[in-house]
């Protein structure tokens, strides 16, 4: 292993792109290798075996790329897979944790809105962080059934993502939550939109800043941190349609690329799980 590696990224789609913008704003010196697994988008209602199964075939993939270490760039997947992948694989792994801790020690109100996708919020893993958390503050879990496939389609402020979002967020500012944690990486790229529709009181978080500082953290832990003589590329893999998903990337990167096609189609895994 040696420091000009790679950093390998992954998501169900474009929302890890948010976590990737965080990364390279921390490590402008690396390589960043991106996977949008738009093809099997949304993860957010499938079984957990077959995110498992996702995880573990595009993390192979990154590998195989040559990767340092692997950001989970998605927190349903993190739910899935970041234990199995940890296990597995002797690199780093930097997964998501959403950003509940700040917002319970930024509410005034005492009530934070948590909104995500139904995998991750049933997972054992927020169960196991809401356990750590202050229990004087109410969280009030806020699936998002649809939005992931708004984001996906590049509809980032037209009618459907509004009145969709509209429907999330007035239960939540009904029961007098201040603080929103936005427990998934699509829903950073709607930030401008949740915040108008909100109103100034309320604050939004997410927590692609935290993972950006601690893929820092690990990589220096490990003696990788790339050096500061090089300016560090992107490489991005889509197993989407790639014509449809370039222009998407492209806006959200803010930036003309190259996307190259990533197709495990029938290839089970080694979990045996054909998608
Ligand atoms: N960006 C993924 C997350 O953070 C979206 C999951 C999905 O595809 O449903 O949870």
């Amino acid at each position: 292993m040696n420091p000009r590696q790679p950093i390998g990224v992954f998501d169900s789609g474009v929302g890890g792109l948010s976590v990737l913008r965080e990364i390279r704003r921390e490590l402008p010196h690396e390589d960043l290798f991106y996977v949008a697994d738009c093809g099997h988008a949304p993860y957010g209602d499938k079984p957990l075996a077959a995110i498992e199964s996702r995880a573990v075939t595009i993390t192979e993939f990154l590998l195989d790329q040559g990767a340092k270490t692997v950001v989970v760039a998605c927190n349903t997947a993190t739910g899935a897979a970041a234990k199995v992948l940890r296990s597995r694989y002797p690199i780093p792994i930097v997964a998501m944790e959403p950003a509940v801790k700040p917002a319970v020690e930024r509410t005034r109100s005492g009530v934070v809105g948590v909104l995500a996708t139904r995998q991750t919020l049933a997972s054992q893993t927020f169960a196991e962080l809401l356990g750590r958390i202050d229990l004087s503050t109410r969280i009030l879990p806020q699936p998002c059934p649809g939005l992931v496939e708004r984001v996906e389609s590049g509809d980032l402020d037209g009618e459907p993502t509004r009145t969709l979002l509209t429907g999330f967020l007035l239960p939540l500012l009904a029961r007098g939550a201040d603080t929103l944690v936005l427990g998934c990486t699509h829903y950073p790229h709607l930030t401008p939109l949740i915040e108008e529709l909100a109103g100034p009181d309320v604050a939004v978080l997410d927590s692609g800043a935290a993972v950006a500082r601690q893929v820092r953290r690990r990589l220096t832990e490990a003696g990788l941190l790339a050096p500061a003589d090089r300016i560090g590329r992107e490489r991005f893999w889509t197993s989407g349609d790639p014509m449809a998903t370039q222009g998407l990337i492209a806006r959200l990167w803010r930036t003309d690329i190259v996307l190259e096609p990533f197709d495990t189609g029938a290839r089970k895994n080694v979990m045996g799980y054909s998608l």
